[in-house]
């Protein structure tokens, strides 16, 4: 059969409406607007190279012109820095590699570089494939009819990088764990315009008390995880025994401590609710398109007969991993890349002020009108070679990119296939009638109120 057979009807998912005009003031610091980024919106956004708007006396310019992402990321990306607002947002990561700048970073980036080379990730490929098995199991076993998928999807990378990080210690993986790193994140997405104003500890919501226990429990554990590491002579190699390894090279021990906690924090952050909402999306396409899904369920079951381990099998994966570059671009979970001008700068006919903050939306970018064919619609032959090949290098950029790009990319992509494969070689996934899905995000993109879907053991 060739990948091309394949006759994938044009489909358009869901979406949310775009506004005629911008959202008021009030409405982005107060209203729905400041608990849904993907609000924000007009029809107009995805048609022009710049939207700019102007708040509380600071200029936001959003920017969709590739070759303007590309000086921002890449040709001057000693202009910009990231905003101090993660700071404030998010206090815990502020040391870590998401959250420093300058030669801090440099420093950290070039220490981590080693945990993450292809040869290092080899380590992780059997813990996605063992994770995703565990989950196709319990659902084999308990046979329920209609799945919270992103929930399950959710769960199931939590646990892959609790076990990457930690070796799945006890007190940072399993149920109690993971409901606290849920309250973490929870917390913060909910705390908003208090969080930007440097407030969040004054926040007297349930969520917000909920996430700061999830923090305080979350450092607690991990110092004291840190501290045995560090008094242990022969630890198991896990990332943090790398992590802990390389910063004690360069550092005292405290500052090394203090910069594992939080490069930590970074990558339970960052390394699971991102790759979660991936597979959510792309299950939720493929449940929507039963002959793009049958295709992928056939390549996922020959990849896994044809023997070998993990890495054999990925190599076989074509139109599942041109079905996930399409859910990434349709649903991009990191929806927003933040940064602010040191200097006056010029992008195209922009003119950029010392202080301006310049947004690169992928949500906008990879549904754009002048980047994009119907970009509205499911198309995974959009990633096909020849078709890739004629898109511009900044147009899609799910991961980030230039010398911020995520670290952990390769991580995820290998993860998400693997699951895919040990999920969709078993099971058929079909849309639960009567659910309308909807798009939300605080932070990451996710499936309004999860993901039910209707999972159906393959014949
Ligand atoms: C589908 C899954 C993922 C997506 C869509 C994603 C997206 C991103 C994006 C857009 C950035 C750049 C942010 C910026 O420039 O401001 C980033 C950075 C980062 N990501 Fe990911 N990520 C994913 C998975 C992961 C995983 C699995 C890990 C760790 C194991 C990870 C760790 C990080 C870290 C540490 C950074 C900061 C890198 C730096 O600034 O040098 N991410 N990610």
């Amino acid at each position: 059969m060739s990948v091309q057979a394949i006759d994938t009807p044009a489909f358009i998912p869901t979406a949310p409406a775009r506004r005629d005009k911008p959202a008021s003031v009030l409405n982005q610091l107060f209203g729905a607007a400041s608990r849904n980024l993907v609000q924000w919106w007009t029809a107009e956004s995805f048609r022009t190279p710049v939207t700019t708007n102007t708040i509380l006396g600071t200029t936001y310019h959003a920017i969709n012109d590739p070759e303007a992402v590309r000086r921002v990321l890449l040709d001057n990306v000693e202009n910009y820095p990231k905003p101090d607002q993660l700071a404030r947002v998010f206090p815990l990561m502020v040391d870590g590699l998401f959250g420093t700048d300058g030669a801090p970073w440099r420093s950290q980036r070039r220490l981590m570089a080693p945990v993450f080379t292809p040869a290092a990730l080899q380590d992780f490929l059997p813990i996605f494939t063992e994770v995703a098995q565990a989950t196709a199991a319990s659902w084999e076993h308990e046979q329920p009819e209609t799945i919270d998928v992103a929930a399950a999807a959710t769960r199931a990378t939590f646990d892959i990088i609790s076990r990457a990080l930690f070796s799945a210690e006890q007190g940072l993986a399993g149920d109690e764990a993971a409901d606290h790193v849920a309250a973490m994140l929870d917390g913060v997405g909910q705390v908003g315009i208090m969080a930007y104003l440097g407030l969040s500890q004054f926040d007297p919501s349930p969520r917000a008390r909920a996430g700061r226990r999830g923090t305080a429990y979350l450092t607690q554990r991990i110092t004291a995880f840190i501290e045995r590491r560090q008094a242990d002579p022969s630890p198991p190699a896990d990332f943090m025994t790398r992590l802990i390894d390389a910063f004690a090279a360069d550092h005292p021990p405290k500052q090394a401590a203090k910069l594992a906690l939080s490069n930590a924090v970074t990558f339970l952050v960052a390394g699971h609710e991102t790759t979660a909402n991936a597979l959510a999306w792309t299950l939720y396409l493929l449940s929507e398109q039963p002959n793009a899904q049958a295709w992928a369920a056939q390549e996922a079951r020959e990849a896994l007969a044809g023997g070998g381990g993990p890495q054999q099998v990925l190599g076989r994966l074509v139109y599942l991993r041109w079905v996930l570059e399409e859910a990434l671009r349709l649903y991009p979970p990191a929806p927003r890349i933040d940064r602010q001008a040191l200097a006056d700068d010029q992008l195209g006919e922009l003119v950029v002020k010392k202080g301006d903050y310049i947004g690169v939306w992928p949500w906008v970018l990879h549904r754009h009108e002048a980047l994009w064919d119907n970009p509205d619609a499911f198309d995974p032959e959009r990633f096909a070679p020849e078709a890739k090949a004629a898109q511009h290098r900044f147009q899609y950029i799910p991961f980030g990119a230039g010398p911020r790009i995520c670290i952990g990319a390769q991580f995820a992509t290998a993860e998400a296939l693997l699951i895919l494969t040990e999920w969709l070689a078993r099971f058929e996934f079909s849309p639960v009638p009567g659910h309308n899905v909807e798009v939300t995000s605080d932070i990451a993109l996710r499936p309004k109120d999860g993901l039910p879907l209707i999972v159906t053991r393959r014949a």
